[in-house]
């Protein structure tokens, strides 16, 4: 049951990952030919969309039977839907996406998640604290890994060209 889920955040994490070196990719190709947003990125504006997200996201995943709640396989589609309308109304809003108050806000709703799953299988799952601090923070990790990786590697293309 632990490894299920441990499965289930991990592929979260990757979904994260390529789609913030994705974005990052692309993002990273605009800024250099076309003028920076014209919008100024605004946090409580941006917080706002992003609860919007989040409503939706949270209506979403009450449709899916509670027994499949913790399946990624039952929840992709609309873990994607989320995600894309985080980067769609970030980017919407003259921010640019990922950015820390959407990571954090995104790593709110992956806490939200994953603790419901805990209280279905409390009798037969209990993660020691280590665990979960650990895969709440494997995201971040790894999408502050993707955009190190990203700028170092424009970095050197500029070297290179
Ligand atoms: C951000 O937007 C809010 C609400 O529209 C506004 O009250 C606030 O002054 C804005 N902040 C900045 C720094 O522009
Ligand atoms: C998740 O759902 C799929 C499709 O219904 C099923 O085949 C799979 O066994 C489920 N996985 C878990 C861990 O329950």
């Amino acid at each position: 049951m632990e490894n299920s889920i441990i499965i289930t955040l991990t592929q979260l994490c990757l979904i994260l990952a390529v789609k913030t070196l994705m974005s990052r990719g692309l993002s990273g190709a605009v800024e250099l030919s076309v003028s920076p947003p014209a919008l100024q990125c605004n946090e409580s504006v941006l917080l706002l969309e992003m609860e919007r997200c989040g409503d939706t996201f949270r209506t979403d995943i009450s449709f899916i039977h509670p027994d499949h709640r913790c399946n990624l396989t039952h929840f992709i589609r609309q873990y994607h839907s989320f995600s894309l309308c985080t980067e769609l109304n970030s980017e919407r809003v003259g921010c640019f996406w990922p950015n820390p108050w959407v990571e954090r806000f995104i790593l709110r709703q992956h806490r939200l998640l994953f603790s419901s799953c805990r209280a279905e299988r409390v009798e037969l799952l209990d993660p020691p604290e280590g665990t979960l601090a650990l895969l709440i923070l494997l995201p971040v990790g790894l999408t502050l890994a993707m955009v190190a990786l990203v700028v170092w590697c424009s970095k050197r293309s500029d070297v290179l060209a």
